[in-house]
């Protein structure tokens, strides 16, 4: 029986069998007491091990990080932090642990990165990664319930969708001996697809094909991007929703994903409400080592609640740019990158301006400069902005980002044509805006910064189980 069914019961001596791995073993020559858990609940259940039942040579085998069988039946317990325990009949060691590495006591995180194989085995990792399986499930079921089909699109690809180089590509060439072409580069007609190919950015531009068929799908797969950006908040391999809806306008699409997000996080405290408790407090603890001013105003739950109550801040990047030009910080000259005007790329220290200090709540930013943003981007009258939108989250920045496409077939090569986006290659995305063209809009979330947002876990390197990052693909 999984503990989690089994702390549900009373304890009225029926008998049970559970497994799981031992998180501690304390006691005297005659009893021992075995916290045990089995990934199905932040909650571990006591086993008493009387000396009559148990052979003290066991019981010393029963030590952190092994696995056992216990038959025995279910109690209430007589002491205090539990409402029932296990009373052990028989053990068995499926697994014993000798020198494990992780001690009964608190590790830092970055210590437990280096044991990623093991760190699911604490509460804090399993908390994380059952709230990430929660989420994953809340994409699913929010998409479906409204209608949405789910597509598969490819991860190899030989499009760079968001135009911004960051590919890794992909080749069974032999490296040390290369195909050259009479100018004397290499000739990728002899590579394994014929072509240069490279893992995929983005599955928007597949989704779109489906959007203006299927009427609304979303994609649901990771995605690679070759940044070289050794931040908290960027992964080499990362995993990304991208819904795509025909008919819809920037403001449907925001609309959309206001929603979307908002029922994730509903989700979680209506299923994960344990594990949300367990990282509330973590994060308390957490903070009361930081100094006073740099502790959030609110508790993990706290958050999670004020964004699902209040609307999101909706205001046009040209808005954003004032409000930021004569904020306090730039001013003073405080920001790293000071804002001058129209153009200007809004970095981390200004998104997180206008969240944490200014609105004080998520914010929606529309309508940027076309120069900072992808060619498949609806051109706005003014012919300098494009109909793009990102959502920026407390602590997180950047969250969602998502736009209208250009639906318009000379618009769009005019576009692509500016940014040495090349036509041919893209000949199928350019033929639907040829056939049946009409208004739609999607955007893409970055899946392990939600779930940052929802854990409370300050670096994207502990919410996905095995990290990829640059200099390491260790796992
Ligand atoms: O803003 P991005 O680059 O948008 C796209 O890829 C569009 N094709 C989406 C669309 O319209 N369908 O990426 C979307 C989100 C970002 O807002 C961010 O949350 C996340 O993906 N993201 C990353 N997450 C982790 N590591 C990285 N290196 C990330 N790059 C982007
Ligand atoms: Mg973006």
């Amino acid at each position: 029986m999984k503990i989690k069914e089994i702390l549900q019961l009373e304890g009225n001596e029926q008998k049970i069998n559970l497994k799981g791995w031992v998180r501690t073993r304390r006691g005297s020559k005659h009893v021992s007491f075995i916290a045990l858990n089995d990934g199905s609940t932040i909650n571990s259940i006591q086993v008493v091990a009387e000396a009559i039942n148990c052979e003290e040579e066991l019981v010393k085998q029963i030590t952190t990080g092994s696995c056992i069988s216990v038959n025995g039946k279910l109690v209430s317990s007589k002491g205090s932090g539990q409402a029932v325990e296990i009373l052990a009949k028989t053990i068995e060691i499926l697994g014993s642990a000798d020198e494990y590495p992780l001690q009964p006591k608190k590790h830092s995180l970055e210590f437990l990165r280096g044991k990623a194989h093991l760190r699911f085995r604490t509460n804090t990792f399993s908390a994380v990664f059952r709230l990430r399986h929660t989420l994953t499930f809340a994409v699913h079921k929010f998409f479906n319930d409204k209608g949405f089909f789910n597509l598969h699109t490819p991860i190899i690809t030989g499009t760079d969708a968001e135009g911004a180089g960051e590919i890794f590509q992909i080749t069974n060439l032999d490296l040390e001996n290369l195909p050259k072409n009479e100018e004397g580069k290499i000739d990728f007609s002899a590579d394994f697809f014929g072509s240069k190919t490279n893992l995929t950015v983005s599955g928007q531009l597949e989704a779109e094909l489906g959007a203006l068929a299927l009427g609304q799908v979303y994609t649901f797969g990771p995605t690679f991007r070759a940044e070289n950006s050794n931040t908290s908040r960027h992964l080499s391999e990362f995993w990304m929703i991208e819904p795509e809806v025909a008919f819809a306008d920037l403001n449907e699409n925001i609309d959309l994903a206001e929603e979307f997000l908002k029922y994730c996080i509903q989700y979680c405290i209506e299923h994960n409400a344990e594990d949300l408790r367990f990282l509330d407090a973590r994060m308390e603890e957490e903070e009361s080592k930081l100094k006073k001013e740099e502790r959030s105003e609110m508790s993990l739950l706290e958050r999670l609640q004020f964004v699902i109550e209040n609307n999101f801040v909706r205001l046009t990047y040209r808005e954003a740019i004032d409000v930021l030009r004569n904020s306090k910080p730039n001013k003073k000259k405080k920001f790293q990158y000071p804002i001058n005007g129209f153009g200007d790329d809004l970095k981390s220290e200004h998104e997180r301006y206008l969240v944490e200090n200014k609105y004080k709540k998520p914010v929606i930013i529309t309508d940027y400069p076309k120069g900072i943003k992808a060619f498949y981007m609806r051109m706005n009258e003014d012919g300098e902005t494009v109909r793009a939108m990102d959502i920026l989250f407390p602590t997180i920045g950047e969250i969602v980002g998502g736009s209208q496409r250009e639906e318009r077939l000379d618009k769009l090569q005019e576009r692509m044509e500016e940014m040495d986006v090349c036509q041919k290659e893209l000949w199928w995305y350019l033929e639907t805006r040829k056939f049946g063209t009409c208004t739609h809009s999607g955007f893409g979330l970055g899946f392990e910064r939600l779930i940052m947002f929802v854990t409370g876990m300050k670096n994207i390197r502990d919410v996905i189980p095995f990290p990829r990052t640059p200099q390491n693909a260790e796992f």
